[in-house]
């Protein structure tokens, strides 16, 4: 009996986990998706071409792997269907190597449509939500009114979803929403609903499984599987920044319900880092840059968001956040990713505790989004030199390696590799 090992996000989104799961692929049989949808945008580098996925597990690339999407993920059929011919356009074929969970819930255009209204509807309050519909539709999930990937095969699916369309767009007039005017990839409701609809017949060409008894069988056999994370552990519904977070359990608890595994099969949960912080969307970030060394940070790091293309907030690492992370996750392998980013940096600042009211701590506030945090700052010295062609970790420079130290005590998780480049070869593991 094998043990599922996890690969998720300690930050608010956007650690590398696409890259890094795409580099472990290889050593596992089985890559599944447990939480969220697309929200998600997990981006792969390899032979000089970026691929970014949303919906589909970052194992796809590697043909013989198997991956699956878990009842815990979110699928919306259009952009499904879109993920599915991009990648055919680069000569990948997933329909063999992709199976997906009747149990996986669907996003319907007008899931989209009450994300956008549920926004405006909150002024300035505004969570900065993806509008992919992640929080009405799992809204509906919750509320026992939503439908599910396996209920496209059954013959009452368009009562059911005409049904569900109509409470939406009574919630949306509620709101005072103007439907006529909302557009989705420049169409209206109805015309989107058209594309929506066609793009169920690409998901029905798909191996729609019991997910949770194929993940089980798998590790009774002794085969390795991989759960994959999307956003990030400070962005989990129960234990992120509330209300600024999204939908889900992204942490390993969510492995659990969003596959169907029982809590004594997780193993090896691999947690990732950047060697910074950003965050896109809006929300408490205490270790925020608003100053030249933020913006150069976002321009070196490219840190433009992989779905909305949105500038991501950027900032010094934040050990509180990380720390707690590690807690809720158990943690057992850190990983960090993008320390080439500061490769000029004089000076590179990691947050060590918050200081509220004149007060040290180094846990997060209940009343994180409304008391002001200061930063409590130690300095580390710059590498200043280029980490390419570095092919060792231990070849890193010194300061690097002090950094990372410090990162491992404070955490008191050993970092298990380290990513120096957006590109599939640049990942220097530990022996
Ligand atoms: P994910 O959502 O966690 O999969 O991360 P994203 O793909 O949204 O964002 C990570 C970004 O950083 C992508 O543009 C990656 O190509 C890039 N990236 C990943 N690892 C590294 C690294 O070690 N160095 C640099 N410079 N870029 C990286
Ligand atoms: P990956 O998997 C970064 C953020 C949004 C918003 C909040 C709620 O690529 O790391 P939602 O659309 O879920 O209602 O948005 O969460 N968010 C992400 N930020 N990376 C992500 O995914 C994210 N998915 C959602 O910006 O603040
Ligand atoms: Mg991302």
């Amino acid at each position: 009996m094998s043990k599922v090992e996890v690969l998720l996000g300690l930050q608010w989104g956007d650690e590398g986990k696409g890259k890094i799961v795409d580099v472990l692929t290889p050593r596992y049989d089985v890559i599944a998706r447990f939480q969220g949808g697309p929200n998600a945008g997990h981006t792969l580098e390899f032979n000089g071409i970026k691929h970014v996925l949303h919906i589909i597990p970052s194992g796809i690339f590697h043909k013989e792997k198997l991956n699956v999407i878990g009842n815990g993920v979110l699928i919306e059929p259009a952009i499904f269907k879109g993920e599915i011919e991009a990648l055919r356009e680069k000569n990948v074929e997933p329909t063999d190597n992709l199976y997906i969970s009747k149990k996986a819930h669907l996003i319907l255009p007008s899931h989209r449509l009450l994300d956008a209204a549920n926004e405006q509807a909150k002024g300035n309050a505004k969570i900065g939500s993806t509008l992919k519909g992640i929080g009405p539709a799992y809204t509906d999930k919750i509320a026992r009114t939503g439908i599910r990937v396996g209920d496209i095969l059954e013959f009452d699916f368009r009562e059911k979803y005409q049904l569900l369309k109509f409470q939406h767009i009574q919630i949306a007039k509620m709101l005072k929403f103007d439907i006529d005017a909302f557009r989705i990839n420049d169409m209206t409701l109805d015309e989107y609903e058209v594309e929506w609809m066609e793009s169920l017949e690409t998901l029905r060409k798909f191996k729609l499984i019991n997910s949770e008894y194929f993940i089980n069988k798998c590790l009774k056999d002794g085969k390795k599987v991989l759960a994959e994370g999307a956003q990030g552990s400070m962005l989990d519904i129960d234990f992120g920044s509330y209300p600024f977070v999204t939908s889900s359990s992204t942490i390993t608890a969510g492995v659990c319900t969003g596959l169907g595994v029982a809590p004594s099969s997780i193993g090896r949960v691999m947690g990732i880092t950047k060697a910074y912080c950003t965050r896109v969307g809006a929300g408490p970030f205490p270790t925020e840059l608003f100053d030249a060394t933020g913006r150069t940070l976002c321009e070196i790091g490219h840190e433009y968001g992989a779905t909305t293309g949105r500038s991501r907030r950027c900032g010094w690492i934040d050990i509180p956040a990380l720390r707690y992370a590690c807690m809720l996750n158990g943690v057992t392998d850190l990983i960090v990713t993008k320390p080439d980013v500061m490769n000029d940096f004089d000076e590179v600042k990691m947050c060590t505790d918050y200081v509220i009211n004149d007060r040290e701590t180094d846990e997060i506030p209940f009343e994180f989004n409304e008391v002001e945090i200061r930063p409590k700052l130690r300095s580390f010295i710059g590498w200043k030199q280029s980490l390419a062609n570095i092919a060792k970790y231990d070849a890193l420079p010194a300061p690097l390696l002090a950094y990372l130290s410090a990162i491992e005590l404070h955490t008191d998780v050993r970092i298990m590799a380290v990513s120096i480049s957006p590109d599939r070869k640049d990942v220097l593991f530990r022996n």
